[in-house]
C-alpha cells in the first residue's frame, strides 16, 4: 500500500517516520515541562513518548521481517557498503540502546517519585540530580535514534537513483 508523504515509500515506513519526526518536538515539551515544575505532565508526555518509540520499534521489526521492500539502485549506489550497511548497523545497536536506557530512566522515575506538596511528583534531592543526568543522556539518545532513522528513509525512499 502506498504511502501518505508523497516519496516511494510504502505506507508503514511513512508511519514509522512521522511517528520518529514527532519523537524530537515531544521531548522538547517534556523538558520544557520538567522545567517548569510541571512534572505530572512531564511523567505523562515522556512515558508517552517512550512507548511511542517502543511500538514503532518493534513493529518496523516485525514489518521488516515479514514483508520488508529492497529499493532498486541501493545495493549498486557507491555508498552502500562503505555508508549504508554500516549506518544501518550502527542505527540499530542505538535504537535497541535507547530503548533500553530510556525504559530504565523511566521506569526507575516511576518507581521513585513521590508526591509534592503541590500534587506534582517529585524526587528526592539526590534522585533529582541522578534523573536529570540520566534524562538528559535519554533525550539526546531518543534524538539521535530518531534522527538516523530519518537518514536512512531519506537514503531509501527519497534519493534519486536515477532508476
Ligand atoms: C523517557 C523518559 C524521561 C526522560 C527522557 C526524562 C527527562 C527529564 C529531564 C531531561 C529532566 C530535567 C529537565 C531540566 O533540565 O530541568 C527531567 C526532570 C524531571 N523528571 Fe523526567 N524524564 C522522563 C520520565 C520521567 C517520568 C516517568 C517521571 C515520573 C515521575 C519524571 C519525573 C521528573 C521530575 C519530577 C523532574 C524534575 C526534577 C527536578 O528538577 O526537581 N520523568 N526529566
Amino acid at each position: 500500500m502506498d504511502g501518505f508523504l508523497g516519496t516511494r515509500a510504502p505506507l508503514f515506513p511513512d508511519v514509522v517516520v512521522a511517528s520518529l519526526a514527532a519523537v524530537v518536538p515531544l521531548l522538547l515539551t517534556g523538558v520544557v515541562l520538567a522545567k517548569r515544575g510541571r512534572t505530572a505532565a512531564h511523567k505523562t508526555v515522556m512515558f508517552a513518548t517512550y512507548h511511542v518509540l517502543l511500538a514503532v520499534v518493534i513493529a518496523f521489526v516485525v514489518w521488516n521481517a515479514v514483508a520488508g521492500t529492497t529499493v532498486d539502485g541501493l545495493e549498486e549506489a557507491w555508498f552502500y557498503r562503505s555508508f549504508y550497511l554500516p549506518f544501518i548497523a550502527g542505527h540499530v545497536v542505538l535504537a535497541v540502546f535507547t530503548v533500553l536506557f530510556a525504559g530504565w530512566v523511566t521506569w526507575r522515575a516511576i518507581r521513585r517519585r513521590s508526591e509534592g506538596a503541590d500534587g506534582q511528583p517529585s524526587f528526592d534531592p539526590k534522585e533529582t540530580g541522578h534523573h536529570r543526568r540520566t534524562g538528559w543522556v535519554a533525550v539526546v539518545l531518543l534524538v539521535l535514534t530518531a534522527a538516523s532513522g530519518l537518514v536512512i528513509y531519506w537514503i531509501r525512499y527519497v534519493h534519486d537513483y536515477g532508476g
